[in-house]
């Protein structure tokens, strides 16, 4: 895709830096475009060598490839990150004077601005109202965050961070096909305690079903994720104003609140990692070597979660499955899952290979989707979010 990324006078310049370098390696042709202003706190030579694209910030260069109007109307997607208040205020008297101002003008495309300033000058009515008119005009405004500031100073007027201007900027292109849709999504790994101190667990990070959340919450969808002890980084990620989290540590507690959210869900993700079996009590105290209590730890076997689901499902509501296995045969797997699918009782089984190089705790999946009668109806490896965009688009499918 064709990215405009306009660079304003702000300190936070320099993370945007990292925002160029995030949509070049998502494969995106990235022009910045910086004010004069700009070039103050990161260089010319920076925004070059990290877009791979020439950088001017004036309309008189190039002159005679009318590269203001070519830009605007090039690209798919403009990002200004950061917009100062002064770049915000000439944003709304709709002033040209520099190649950012021309090109926002002459652009058709989506445009989502990150602002970044002080508090006071975020919360000052001629700031407030500018930002209501570009509101108004359809401008997308991500943010400013609430938190640290330059000079020590503490509030709202800080600029998201890169990764979420990135995902909430190309979000906006996103088809909105789960609009209205209620979700309930399960993440992460239960852990059933043995005593205060130890548990049994598992290696599920949570990584894939916060993916799933996020990509049924940037196409449209209202999304509950129950989260099962999931790392704080790795729930950054589910930050979306439609998605509501619950958190929970057991199967027990999973189950309960995967019962109550999926009464009123049209499709149900079961990704979480669940515990088989938990200790059959949780000693009060810590078991000890001295006292022989530690060497044999009694387990009784934990409800079927997703099956149950799926039992009382509804006619219209959707339960997909997860399934990690270990056979490195991929027909011996998918036969597996096939029986696992069946026995389940769920509409969709994603099977994927877990040993030591693939599944867990990294950032790359490789699944395969198994439908009705077993039919492999898709198959996909890539990041955790290609692997969710294909999940949900299998599941779009049999909704059809
Ligand atoms: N699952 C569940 N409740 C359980 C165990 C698993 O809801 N008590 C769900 C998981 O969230 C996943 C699917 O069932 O979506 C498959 O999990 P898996 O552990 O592979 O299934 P098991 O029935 O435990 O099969 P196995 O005998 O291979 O462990």
């Amino acid at each position: 895709m064709n990215i405009v990324v306009g660079v304003t006078g702000g300190i936070a310049a320099y993370k945007s830096v990292h925002l160029v370098r995030l949509l070049i390696k998502a494969g995106h042709e990235v022009t910045v475009i910086p004010t004069e202003d700009a070039l103050r706190f990161v260089g010319q030579p920076t925004w070059e060598a990290i877009s791979r694209n020439t950088v001017t910030t004036s309309v008189h260069d190039d002159v005679a490839q009318v590269r203001h109007v070519a830009l605007g109307q090039a690209t798919e997607l403009v990002i200004v990150a950061p917009a100062t208040a002064n770049t915000i205020a000439k944003m709304a008297a709709g002033l040209a004077a520099d190649l950012l101002g021309t090109t926002l003008l002459a652009t058709t495309a989506p445009v989502a601005i990150a602002p970044a300033m002080h508090t006071e000058m975020w919360q000052h009515p001629a700031t407030q109202a500018n930002i209501a008119t570009l509101r108004e005009r359809g401008v997308h405004v991500l943010g400013p965050g609430d938190g640290e500031l330059t000079g020590g100073d503490s509030g709202p007027g800080r600029m998201l961070e890169p990764e979420q201007i990135v995902d909430a900027a190309l979000a906006l292109l996103m088809p909105q096909d789960l609009e209205g849709v209620r979700v309930v999504v399960s993440a992460g790994g239960t852990r059933e305690p043995i005593d205060p101190v130890r548990f049994l667990g598992n290696r599920s990070s949570g990584r894939q079903g916060v993916a799933l959340a996020a990509e049924a919450a940037d196409r449209g969808a209202d999304v509950e994720l129950v989260a099962a002890n999931i790392a704080a980084d790795v729930l950054a990620a589910a930050g979306h104003p439609r998605i509501r989290v619950r958190s929970v540590q057991t199967a027990a507690e999973l189950g309960e609140a995967m019962r109550d959210a999926a009464a009123s869900a049209d499709v149900v993700i079961m990704a979480a990692a669940v515990a088989d079996y938990r200790p059959t009590e949780a000693a009060e105290h810590k078991l000890t070597k001295e006292s022989g209590t530690l060497e044999r730890i009694e387990l009784v076997q934990n409800e079927d979660i997703v099956a149950g689901l799926a039992q009382s499902a509804s006619e219209k509501q959707l339960i997909v499955a997860f399934a990690a296995e270990t056979l490195t045969d991929p027909d011996a797997r998918r036969e597996r899952a096939r029986r696992k699918r069946e026995r389940k009782g769920v509409d969709l089984l994603a099977v994927n290979l877990a040993d030591a190089e693939h599944g867990f705790e990294r950032a790359d999946n490789a699944v395969e989707i198994i439908g009705t009668g077993g039919a492999v109806v898709a198959s996909v490896a890539g990041s955790k979010r290609e692997v969710a965009r294909e999940i949900w688009n299998a599941v779009q499918n049999v909704r059809a």
